[in-house]
């Protein structure tokens, strides 16, 4: 568990989970810097198993990258993965991390909301890690009206074949494009882009239900069983595929020369 105490829990299925929305939004985050030949020392926040470290790679040719993620696991399934010299990985619990050194640019693709309730935190951290001018290019969970429909209906669906009615406790890590500006700006930065990309994803149910439960649902509280959560998700869901409805908030901040 991280400080925050809660977090993606399931390295070995995370690529296999993942890989239809979190790689396409890391290759969104890895295109918000908008001057790739330029950052020399890159830090990322909750690297997991790669996605976006790859993606970073591959955009930006001059970039040290340093990857921090809390999780032994997933980092465990990155390194085995080969990486160029310019890759280091560590294990950090962000925002508690400690280095003198400063970066040009702070990337983090879905992990920023693992670190709710801290967000204040979250983003003084990824300030005072940048020198001035530098940019953080991340993405975390949105909230828009999709996502707050659809989680009142799963709410509901599950209350009704369990009893269990508790709001899915992830719902609280989402951030609407207001409040992540806000965020942002009351830690020193200035917002030089912030926008919401949703998308409905077809998924196979077996797959949501496992995502569902790996990444807490709406299940930790009761402690049901995974095996028996997933089984009790697909009723809900049905069989075959069921749309998954996915929002990010993406942002480009620049740390200010005042800051
Ligand atoms: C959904 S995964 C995203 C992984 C990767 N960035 C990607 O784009 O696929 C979230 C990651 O955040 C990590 N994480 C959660 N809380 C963290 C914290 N406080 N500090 C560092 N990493 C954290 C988890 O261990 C997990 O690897």
């Amino acid at each position: 568990m991280t400080a925050a105490g809660h977090r993606w829990n399931s390295a070995a299925d995370y690529d296999v989970l993942a890989r239809r929305v979190q790689f396409r939004n890391a290759e969104l985050v890895a295109g918000l810097h908008p001057r790739p030949a330029e950052p020399r020392a890159v830090y990322e926040i909750g690297c997991g198993t790669g996605a976006l470290t790859e993606a970073l790679v591959h955009r930006l040719p001059s970039a040290d990258i340093d990857a921090v993620d809390v999780s032994a696991d997933m980092l465990a399934v990155a390194e085995a993965k080969g990486w160029p010299a310019r890759v280091r990985f560590a294990q950090g619990a962000f925002p508690d991390v400690a280095t003198d050194r400063h970066y040009d640019a702070v990337f983090s693709n879905a992990a920023l909301h693992w670190m709710h309730p801290r967000f204040a935190d979250v983003f003084a951290t990824m300030n005072a890690l940048l020198v001035d001018g530098g940019l953080a290019c991340v993405a975390t969970a949105g909230r828009t009206a999709a996502t707050d429909r659809f989680a009142e209906q799963s709410r509901a669906a599950l209350a009704r074949l369990t009893g269990l009615s508790e709001p899915d406790p992830f719902e609280a890590r989402r951030l609407t494009v207001a409040a992540a500006e806000e965020l942002a700006g009351a830690a020193g930065f200035e917002v030089r882009d912030a926008f919401v990309v949703e998308r409905t994803a077809s998924v196979p149910a077996e797959v949501r239900a496992r995502w569902w439960v790996a990444s807490g649902g709406p299940w930790t509280a009761a402690q049901v069983p995974a095996r028996e959560a997933v089984d009790a998700l697909r009723s809900v869901l049905g069989g075959g595929e069921v749309e998954l409805v996915h929002a990010s908030v993406f942002l480009r901040l620049r740390k200010g020369d005042h800051a």
